[in-house]
């Protein structure tokens, strides 16, 4: 891999697996207990928003018991050392990546620790409940909701991401299912752009054929590995 300049990293759940935070479709998945469109859909949100809070108020407080691992670590060392464009996209609406210290981040599905205006669009940090009907700090119009893109909404940052990956010269997946679009289609795009891809993950994924490479094993040990190399040949 020679000539590498701008990197592409997206990360899925199975980055923050060994940091004790559950993945959504694996054996213990998220979604033990809640089906999708009870819990993570506008539909369910208006049906029911107690549940649709509660659900993401757990989330919210089990980042207090977890900790960035050694993968968060690797991503925030490349970060500050990689001298070429970086730019990480998470689909993890955990805080492991900035709490590792990773700034050129973007979250595309949101963020636990923020709040979301329905009705200005204005985002406010968060750390507690919202199930008790917050009104918006901005406009007062409106009870804040989960800053959180559910099924049928458009993710954040969509411009940015696809520049990134016209632009990338290495497109590296790690701890993602390939499930979900518009993610998924990222390994397809960087390629056609002319991109070297490669996977890191715990298992062969719905994406894996699409990559040059694919490496099997826990993120805790791969990415770190990974970020030697990639540092060595910089
Ligand atoms: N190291 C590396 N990979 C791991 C580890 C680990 N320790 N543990 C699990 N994995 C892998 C699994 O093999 C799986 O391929 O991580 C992947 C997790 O897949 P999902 O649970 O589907 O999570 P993700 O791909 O992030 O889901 C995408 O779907 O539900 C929506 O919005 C939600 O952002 C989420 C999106």
């Amino acid at each position: 891999m020679d000539d590498i300049r701008n990197i592409v990293i997206l990360t899925g759940a199975g980055i923050s697996a060994e940091s004790g935070l559950a993945t959504f479709r694996g054996p213990d998945g998220l979604w033990e207990g809640h089906r999708v469109e009870d819990v993570c859909t506008p539909e369910a949100f208006a049906r029911d928003p107690d549940l649709v809070q509660t659900f993401y108020d757990m989330r919210r407080a089990a980042l207090a018991g977890v900790e960035p691992n050694p993968a968060h670590h690797a991503l925030a060392r490349l970060d500050r050392e990689w001298p070429g464009e970086l730019l990480l996209v998470t689909q993890n609406v955990d805080d492991l990546h900035d709490r590792a210290g990773s700034t050129r981040l973007v979250h595309m599905h949101g963020e636990l620790k923020s709040a979301l205006c329905p009705a200005c669009g204005q985002r406010t940090a968060w750390e507690s409940s919202l199930v008790d009907g917050h009104a918006c700090p901005a406009c007062n119009a409106a009870a804040l909701r989960p800053d959180i893109v559910w099924f049928g909404e458009m993710p954040y940052h969509m411009e940015r991401i696809e520049r990134a990956l016209a632009g990338a010269d290495l497109f590296v997946s790690i701890g993602t299912s390939g499930a979900v679009y518009p993610a998924a289609g990222y390994v397809q795009t960087a390629r056609y752009h002319g991109a070297h891809a490669l996977e890191l993950n715990l298992e062969p994924s719905a994406g894996s054929v699409w990559f040059h490479e694919s490496r099997m094993g826990p993120a805790s040990e791969l990415v770190p590995l990974w970020v030697d190399e990639v540092l060595r040949a910089a």
